[in-house]
């Protein structure tokens, strides 16, 4: 991939030009993409005087902060910081059901680590960072700031996003955004050249609001969490067993506050009650839910029960984008 290497080496160049030989640069890894890939090609310009933070918001999938960390330290030897505050997350978030409220709260509780964990760098290193890194790609730029008359309209005011994006600006940072030109196609090209893993390169989009907007209502209510975990990784596993994970643009469980009437083992049950989705999409704006065959349902559906406790009833959502989101929340 020659043109990418291109790309590489000219970043680099660009890179060393912007950031002065006694800078640091701070980077807020979120487990997708393209913080990923910024990250790692701004580690390979200027090294350890990258910082990243990891922040574990306790609304990871199963396993994932293992998952992502050893991608980051063993396979990309990036400097990672790895910041548990689910606690303040998840009391934070106690009793409350709006989504949008649920977004508002995480994104300014991201902030506040954040804030923290630039304020205890400054400290080690006796000076304040200058520079911020963010994933940027090219369709973002566009989004944002859509040229006129193309029609396209600003997605974040149907639902606002936050992600890594949303930092504040009175820390005085400046920006590097080393992906800004390149649509995420390149950048998956990018990130192979950089020797990101393939499964980490493919890997599904995940909402930064990650699993509270697949709790519908109080995600602190109940094992709501620790069951929809369960459920997601048998759902997302069965897929990649099957060789669909590749084909399908997103797939999750969504954890629903009812419960219904069920039996199992001779035993009347009133248990949860979990809903698949899976989609295909060209870029998340429209979606068709995806047709599985019935033999793969019926064993998701079967291992869901059997092994997950508290869970006695799967359903599939077989809505489109319009009229539904991709989301359920
Ligand atoms: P919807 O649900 O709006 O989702 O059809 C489109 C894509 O965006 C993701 N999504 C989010 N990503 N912060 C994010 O970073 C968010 O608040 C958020 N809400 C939805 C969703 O997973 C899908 O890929």
């Amino acid at each position: 991939d020659w043109k990418m290497q291109d790309v590489v080496e000219e970043e680099i160049k660009v890179i060393n030009e912007t950031v002065g030989p006694e800078d640091h640069v701070i980077c807020a890894l979120s487990g997708g993409v393209d913080s990923t890939v910024a990250a790692t090609l701004i580690h390979k310009a200027i090294g350890d005087r990258l910082h990243c933070v990891f922040v574990d918001n306790g609304l990871l999938r199963y396993q994932e902060r293992e998952r992502v960390m050893s991608t980051f330290e063993s396979d990309l030897h990036l400097p990672v910081t790895c910041v548990d505050a689910s606690d303040e997350f998840l009391s934070k978030l106690k009793g409350v059901v709006d989504p949008e409220v649920k977004r508002k709260i995480i994104g300014k509780e991201f902030i506040s680590v954040f804030d923290e964990f630039s304020k205890g760098l400054e400290q080690k290193l006796g000076k304040k960072p200058q520079f911020l890194v963010q994933g940027t790609l090219y369709p973002d730029v566009i989004e944002s700031c859509p040229p006129p008359g193309s029609g396209r309209t600003h997605s974040h005011t149907i639902k606002s996003h936050h992600n890594v994006g949303g930092l504040p600006q009175n820390m005085k940072l400046k920006l590097i955004e080393p992906l800004k030109l390149l649509f995420k196609d390149e950048v998956r090209r990018l990130g192979r050249i950089l020797n990101v893993p393939d499964s980490f390169l493919k890997r599904h989009p995940f909402p930064g609001p990650g699993l509270a907007v697949r709790v519908l209502g109080d995600i602190t209510e109940g094992n709501a969490l620790e069951v929809l975990r369960q459920v997601d990784e048998i759902f997302i596993q069965s897929i990649k067993d099957a060789g669909l994970y590749d084909i399908i643009w997103q797939a999750f469980a969504v954890f629903l506050p009812i419960r219904s009437v069920g039996v199992q083992g001779d035993q009347r049950t009133h248990s949860h009650v979990v809903a698949l989705r899976a989609v295909t999409s060209e870029d998340g704006m429209t979606a068709d839910w995806y047709y599985f065959d019935h033999k793969f349902l019926d064993d998701v559906s079967r291992k869901i029960c059997n092994s997950v406790r508290g869970v006695n009833r799967v359903v599939q959502d077989i809505t489109s984008k319009p009229p539904s989101t991709i989301e359920w929340e």
